[in-house]
């Protein structure tokens, strides 16, 4: 280093070209941010980097409160595997995949297409391909046995053949067939195409409710917000045809009790099913009629949570 550059801080020192308080970090932030060529990515760093800056100013986050945030992001990575993903769960427990559900899925040209829903964490792909009737039991399964049937639409209001519904559930035990060794692969879980008429029938048992996983750091926060993590029993739809956008969705039961408080927010008023029980002597059966309504679009299926 040479005496002219030790004796006095040169431009490229001076004060102007560092940060020196909490709020004038953001500006050369952004600066870099807003070198992204890809103009979509550089806009949603630059907001990121804003609303992250903002959040640190306005709650005054210590630097404990930071190093608990980050170890929270790292254990739900870490708890993301073969049976749960944990960072899909992290973002229903804010409501923020149902925002990004409704966000994209405005109510169709008619008014009458179907509600959108949460992917949630358990759906895989390449269910076992089903007939009209098959039972997507496939191994002892408690439960009111059900029969579910409906017609899918397509964008002009027509029945749509050879839509593809792919069903999945969880068992009544509480758990889906992934995190449970007792029940058979893809216990629970079908993939059934629309007949001539747009109609689909398939059999199951009602669902009940179920919590949501909290062996790992969701589950902390659950607790440490003294919520519950019991979901109302539903039922996981994912309804497509080419030519129209794929639906995502979910049924509610219509009886159960924690509908207004699903820790995942994914509940809105037209998912809620019509659940028709009926008892013959000692025998319950249960029925649900659900039609699908798509919009047109182009059918993308999401990447599963689990292999
Ligand atoms: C589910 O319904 O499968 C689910 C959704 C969000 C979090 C956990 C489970
Ligand atoms: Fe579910």
């Amino acid at each position: 280093m040479t005496a002219a550059h030790s004796d006095a801080p040169s431009d490229a020192h001076s004060t102007a070209r560092f940060p020196t308080t909490p709020e004038s970090i953001l500006p050369f932030v952004l600066e870099v941010m807003e070198r992204t060529p890809d103009p979509r990515l550089r806009s949603l760093l630059v907001s990121l980097s804003q609303h992250l800056h903002q959040f640190v100013i306005d709650n005054q986050v210590t630097e404990k409160e930071f190093e608990r945030a980050v170890a929270f992001l790292i254990g739900i990575g870490k708890a993301t595997g073969e049976t749960k993903n944990e960072v899909i769960l992290a973002m229903d427990l804010f409501g923020v995949s149902t925002l990004v559900a409704m966000q994209n899925n405005p109510p169709g040209h008619d008014a009458e297409s179907s509600t959108a829903g949460l992917l949630g964490p358990f759906w895989r792909d390449h269910a076992p391909v089903c007939q009209p009737g098959d039972s997507i039991v496939r191994s002892a399964t408690p439960g009111i046995p059900m029969e579910v049937r409906g017609v899918v639409y397509g964008a002009d209001g027509q029945p749509v053949a050879n839509a593809k519904v792919d069903v999945w559930q969880a068992s009544p035990v509480g758990l889906y067939e992934n995190q449970d060794p007792g029940q058979a692969d893809m216990n629970l879980r079908g993939l059934f195409t629309t007949d001539a008429q747009g109609r689909y029938f398939m059999r199951t048992v009602c669902p009940s409710g179920y919590p949501v996983p909290t062996d790992g750091p969701c589950g902390e926060l659950l607790a440490a917000q003294l919520r519950h993590p019991n979901r109302p029993a539903h039922l996981h739809f994912m309804v497509s045809s080419p030519g129209h956008k794929v639906l995502i969705t979910q049924v509610f039961a219509d009886d159960d009790s924690n509908l207004t408080s699903d820790p995942v927010f994914g509940v809105t008023a037209p998912l809620v099913g019509h659940f028709v029980k009926h008892t013959d002597g000692d025998t319950t059966t249960a029925q649900l009629v659900q039609d699908f309504h798509l919009v047109p679009g182009e059918m993308v299926f999401p990447h599963p949570p689990i292999p």
